[in-house]
């Protein structure tokens, strides 16, 4: 059976023992609700007592925006229906409840977070709440300090390996956000005005060995379960609570990834509000609370090993967060923060300050010793 919205009644009735929401043959209301590149999202309710409703993500052998001819394993839905599990037993209330995943069919039924809106649009909106950046700080530090390698026996620490061995998906962040960007490739574009900035990035020796670097680190380190995707987009906001989505890149590999990842998309919003100094102290306050909050659940026995594994999250989480900026301006995906701005020299100059601090936190993310020090980069 293939899904859509044609089939996905008789998928829902046929797999009612499972998924348990709706009365048995009640008549349901379905609708397509994903933006996304990659899967299709669908809400559905039931017709008489819309309050129960849930949400089907659901894994096409392929990629969904370019069709059956680009193909990609429907794996990605194991690996995050993984993480939803792990993600509920560490720090349930903060990721949609699961209901319930059909490997065959590549379906993921959860929880809907209904009228919640995506963090990215609420920092384009201006609306900056820095209790949403605590949350999402106190997520990735039980997740990350709890799975961490030297904190739980080795043989934890191996099943989680095995679980989260997600190297499709981790391919495809080593090239579309270590790899294409830095080199010529036909699915990079950037703003004409740009060009000569990203001439001299590609012919910069140091940037380009320290980019070899973090990539080697993102390939190869196994720290803790890495949700791979952790961008503005991937948090949503329901009743001043953040919920984090779309684990689908969900693997054992640098923690450092995700604060790396989340930081960079509050950088960009920053720069996007750059007549706006409001939103601007706002989003800077947002990255201290987001570390401020990590480090607290981030507890080990023998705090100097704490220290020194703290160091060391910060500076791969600098250098991510460096290259995850630029690969938003001249890599294949931009984001709406910065596509939005209507005014092409007020984007262009959004851009060339933001490529700027972005190549700065690559280069020199070993020496920059805290976060007051790449915040201070931003005055
Ligand atoms: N549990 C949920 N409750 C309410 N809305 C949801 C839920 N899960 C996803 N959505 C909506 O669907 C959108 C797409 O979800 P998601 O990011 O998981 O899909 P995706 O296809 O993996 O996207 P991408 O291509 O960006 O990776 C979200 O931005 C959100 O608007
Ligand atoms: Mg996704």
């Amino acid at each position: 059976m293939e899904l859509n919205l044609a089939t996905l009644p008789d998928y829902l009735h046929q797999r009612h023992e499972k998924i348990r929401i709706f009365e048995p043959e009640v008549p349901l209301h379905i609708e397509e609700i994903g933006d996304g590149n990659l899967n299709t999202v669908y809400r559905v309710s039931d017709v008489a007592h819309p309050e129960r409703s849930l949400v089907l993500k659901h894994a096409p052998p392929y990629i969904k925006i370019l069709g059956p001819d680009y193909p990609l394993s429907t794996e990605r839905l194991t690996y995050e229906s993984r993480a939803l599990e792990i993600y509920n037993q560490l720090v349930s209330g903060t990721v949609p409840a699961q209901y319930d995943f059909d490997a065959a069919m590549s379906v993921i039924a959860m929880e809907d977070l209904r009228d919640a809106s995506v963090l990215r649009d609420d920092l384009i909106a201006g609306k900056v709440d820095t209790a949403i950046a605590e949350q999402v700080g106190r997520f990735m530090g039980i997740v990350h300090s709890q799975t961490y390698v030297d904190n739980v026996p080795k043989a934890t620490a191996q099943h989680y390996s095995q679980q989260f061995a997600n190297t499709t998906m981790q391919s495809i962040t080593a090239d579309y956000v270590f790899t294409f960007p830095f080199t010529e490739h036909e699915t990079n574009f950037w703003t004409s005005g740009l060009a000569p900035d990203v001439r001299q990035l590609k012919a910069d020796t140091d940037f380009l060995q320290q980019a070899a670097h973090l990539k080697h680190i993102f390939l190869t380190a196994q720290q803790g379960v890495t949700h791979g995707d952790l961008h503005t987009g991937s948090v949503l906001v329901q009743d001043n609570t953040a919920k984090v989505i779309d684990a689908e890149f969900a693997f054992y590999g640098p923690v450092g990834f995700d604060i790396g990842l989340y930081w960079a998309n509050y950088f960009l919003a920053y720069f996007s509000h750059q007549d706006t100094s409001r939103v601007q102290s706002a989003l800077k306050t947002a990255v201290e609370k987001v570390w401020d909050t990590y480090t607290a659940e981030f507890t080990m026995v023998d705090t100097g090993l704490k220290a020194q594994v703290l160091g060391n999250i910060f500076q791969d989480a600098v250098g991510f967060a460096g290259l995850e900026v630029l690969r938003r301006l001249i890599g294949a995906a931009h984001v709406k923060d910065i596509e939005g701005i209507a005014d092409l020299s007020e984007k262009l100059s959004v851009e060339k300050a933001a490529l700027q601090f972005g190549t700065t936190l690559v280069k020199q993310c070993q020496s920059l010793r805290d976060v007051a020090a790449v915040i201070a980069m931003l005055s």
